[in-house]
């Protein structure tokens, strides 16, 4: 479905109409750094895509925790980043845990016993144990991204950037910090120049790639998505920017967009 333009998080107000007989769930993506109105999905959705909202709230309730489960990446530039690849689903239903728990070792629970078709999923202990000596610090980096964000906010609020916006209700945790112009190419050119090198989150709609043509839209049929897609660029947003970095940014595009 089409996302909402103000945020890109998907507009909640389509569900009813996207739903067919062919649906099976509904999949929330806390995109960037902030949750999908999880009041209005909590009726039919039964999952949440949490790769980029570790530590972010919606009226209270932590991303991860207000459906029957949640996928986090810990993919290395992530909130909470591993040395590598990895991910985690969390549940709070008995059966699913298991058949999670079967799922990542083959479909075994009993040794070398498959009971389902499985995979090799299982988080390498390293990671793990990188992820656990990280994840006592997530408070402070969260912080240290809204620190950023707030910053941003101020001193870019006059350059004609369309800003980041947080929905009501929510915490958001930055995960990046989403601007938007008519003229991005142009502006990302020019910090190029000043080697200042930005992101793009996303820059082709799903539905227009050439492996997802099964899908049921084409291109067209999306058209907040697919102008975002024309618009968006991400401002560098890590816990370890330092406030002279963070400075040179906003210098740069100050001087790009006079
Ligand atoms: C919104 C979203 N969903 C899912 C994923 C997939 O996570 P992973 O790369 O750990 O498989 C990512 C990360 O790349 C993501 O940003």
């Amino acid at each position: 479905m089409d996302i909402d333009p103000q945020t890109y998080l998907m507009d909640t107000t389509l569900i009813e109409q996207t739903i067919t007989e062919k649906t099976k769930c509904i999949l929330p993506v806390h995109l960037y750094g902030q949750c999908v109105d999880m009041d209005r999905v909590l009726d039919v959705a039964e999952r949440e895509d949490c790769a980029q909202s570790h530590g972010a709230l919606f009226k209270g309730r932590k991303a991860g925790s207000m459906s029957d489960a949640a996928a986090f990446s810990f993919y290395p530039t992530k909130i909470l980043g591993g040395y590598g690849d990895g991910g985690m689903v969390v549940t709070d239903d008995e059966i699913l845990h298991a058949k999670l728990m079967r799922l990542r070792f083959y479909g075994m629970e009993k040794t070398y016993y498959a009971q389902e078709h499985g995979y090799n999923s299982r988080l390498d202990e390293l990671h793990a144990a990188v992820l656990r000596g990280k994840l006592k610090h997530l408070p402070q980096y969260i912080a240290r991204r809204k620190e950023l964000a707030e910053r941003y906010d101020r001193m870019l609020a006059d350059t004609g950037l369309t800003l980041p916006k947080t929905m009501a209700g929510n915490d958001h945790a930055y995960y990046l910090y989403v601007c938007r112009h008519p003229e991005r190419d142009r502006i990302i050119d020019e910090l190029k120049k000043r080697d200042i090198l930005v992101n793009i989150s996303y820059p082709w709609p799903i539905h227009t790639m050439t492996g997802y043509q099964h899908f049921v839209y084409r291109d067209g049929d999306l058209p907040h998505t697919e102008k975002a897609a024309q618009e968006i660029f991400s401002l560098p947003m890590y816990p370890g920017l330092t406030d002279d970095e963070q400075e040179q940014v906003i210098t740069a595009l100050c001087e790009i967009l006079k």
